[in-house]
């Protein structure tokens, strides 16, 4: 078993520092910010993750979190780099907490860096370059791509559809899947520049699958077909797969918009218009905005219209606000006049959307409104269509954003239904 550094404890650092933890490895995982660290030596993760509190507890005797850099580099034989790489405003990955680690490592340091923050392709180059220019040549260097989805992040790590390991020395690649032995995947080994673009092309890939179907979506309105039974028919074609091509308000969170732009923004600076991914980006933007129409097509103006908007976080089973287009959507709805009332079982979206009223229960959300919109297909939604929803609120029309209702049952509930490229209602109540 070996000895692990993991420096950030964000949503990647801490998930893959317990399950490494958990498959035996001792594990010291550094963060620079004190609160985060204090907490987690309580016992608690600074993140909403199924499971990991959970996790924390059982391995905490192989778990140590520290401030400290020397404690997570002492003997350690693996420094995972799990610090976030945000967008600037160009569009490119912010490395500057990357560099900070790199800059970190003390001379005499002869452990292997393991990259699974998101990084452009090059950087793995870049890093090497300033290792040996410090006279750090010992320091192997691996790019791990890491491919954890928020909620399911544990099981993701234990369960990975592959292992992707780039390196420079074969022997650092081998050292790095070691760590990976009691889970029996595919260990896909290249050199790190295609270690790099697996992650970029992997995310990009999936976006463009989910802007894919949201514009077959925008079609099937047009012309009376049901996305749902679409997807579900092209989903079957084994060539094709049924995953993420689900239609809705959009994609969102920490990882697809900034990894796309980032590859974007790569692909530009090597001299490569990547007009795929710009139409990706683009259909994504105005497909977050639909709803607006939806909602004017059955309610004239918005302004001073109620408007219960259900579930804000960018997905079900996390906290996370990040790119969310609830956010977007409650903007959107607000510079038209209307009143937002905003209601998630997790998310805080209190210091994010000024001007919404939040509210503790959807019953609380919808009462009085002129339209309950589905945003998060949070399981809490899937018995919208009550009696009681519908007698609290003031116009009953449910814009389903996520198409997690059965149209035929909600209108037989006394609803107007809306879902994302179904069939739709005529123009109706306007209350
Ligand atoms: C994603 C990648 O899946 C993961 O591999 C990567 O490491 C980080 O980014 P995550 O951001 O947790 O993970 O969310 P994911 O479950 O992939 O969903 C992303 C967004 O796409 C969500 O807003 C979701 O609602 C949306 N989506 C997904 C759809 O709109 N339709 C789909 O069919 C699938």
């Amino acid at each position: 078993m070996a000895r692990i550094g993991i420096f950030g404890a964000g949503y990647v650092g801490l998930v893959t520092g317990a399950c490494l933890a958990d498959l035996g490895h001792d594990v010291a995982v550094r963060d620079v910010v004190p609160a985060k660290i204090e907490r987690l030596r309580s016992g608690r993760a600074p993140i909403y993750e199924p499971g990991l509190d959970e996790l924390l507890e059982r391995c905490a005797e192989r778990l140590r979190f520290t401030l400290d850099v020397q404690e997570a580099l002492h003997g350690a034989e693996v420094i995972f780099v799990c610090v976030g790489t945000p967008p600037t405003y160009s569009g490119d990955a912010d490395l500057s907490a990357v560099w900070t680690v790199v800059d970190e490592i003390p001379a005499g340091t002869s452990c292997i860096l393991a990259m699974k923050s998101t990084v452009p392709v090059g950087t793995g180059e870049k890093v090497r370059a300033a290792l040996v220019a410090r006279g750090l040549a010992e320091v192997g260097y691996v790019s791990n791509p890491e491919f954890l989805a928020e909620g399911t992040a544990i099981r993701d790590f234990m369960n990975p559809d592959r292992v992707v390991v780039g390196a420079f020395r074969p022997g650092d690649a081998e050292r790095v899947a070691q760590l990976y032995e009691p889970l029996e995947t595919t260990v896909v080994r290249t050199d790190v520049a295609s270690a790099e673009m697996v992650k970029l092309a992997s995310n990009a890939f999936l976006t463009t699958r989910v802007s894919f179907i949201n514009e077959i979506a925008n079609v099937c309105e047009l012309v009376g077909a049901d996305v749902v039974d679409v997807a579900r028919g092209v989903g079957l074609d084994h060539r094709l797969g049924s995953h993420f091509l689900r239609a809705g308000v959009g994609w969102g969170g920490s990882c697809f918009g900034k990894d796309v732009s980032a590859l974007k923004q790569l692909a530009g600076n090597s001299g490569y218009h990547f007009q795929l991914l710009s139409a990706v980006i683009e259909v994504n933007e105005l497909q977050k905005r639909r709803v607006v129409g939806k909602l004017a097509k059955h309610l004239g103006k918005l302004q001073d219209r109620r408007i219960a908007l259900l579930g804000l976080a960018f997905k079900p089973g996390t906290d996370d606000l990040r790119d969310a287009p609830s956010l977007v959507l409650a903007s959107r709805l607000l510079a038209e006049g209307a009143d937002v009332r905003a209601w998630d079982p997790v998310a805080d979206a209190r210091p994010l959307l000024h001007g919404a009223v939040f509210c503790d229960s959807v019953l609380e959300a919808v009462t009085g409104a002129d339209a309950a919109v589905i945003v998060t297909e949070w399981p809490e939604l899937a018995g919208l269509a009550s009696a009681e929803v519908r007698e609290a609120m003031r116009v009953p029309l449910i814009v389903d954003g996520r198409n997690l209702l059965d149209p035929a049952a909600t209108r037989a509930a006394g609803f107007v239904y809306e879902g994302i490229g179904r069939p739709s209602d005529p123009a109706g109540p306007s209350g």
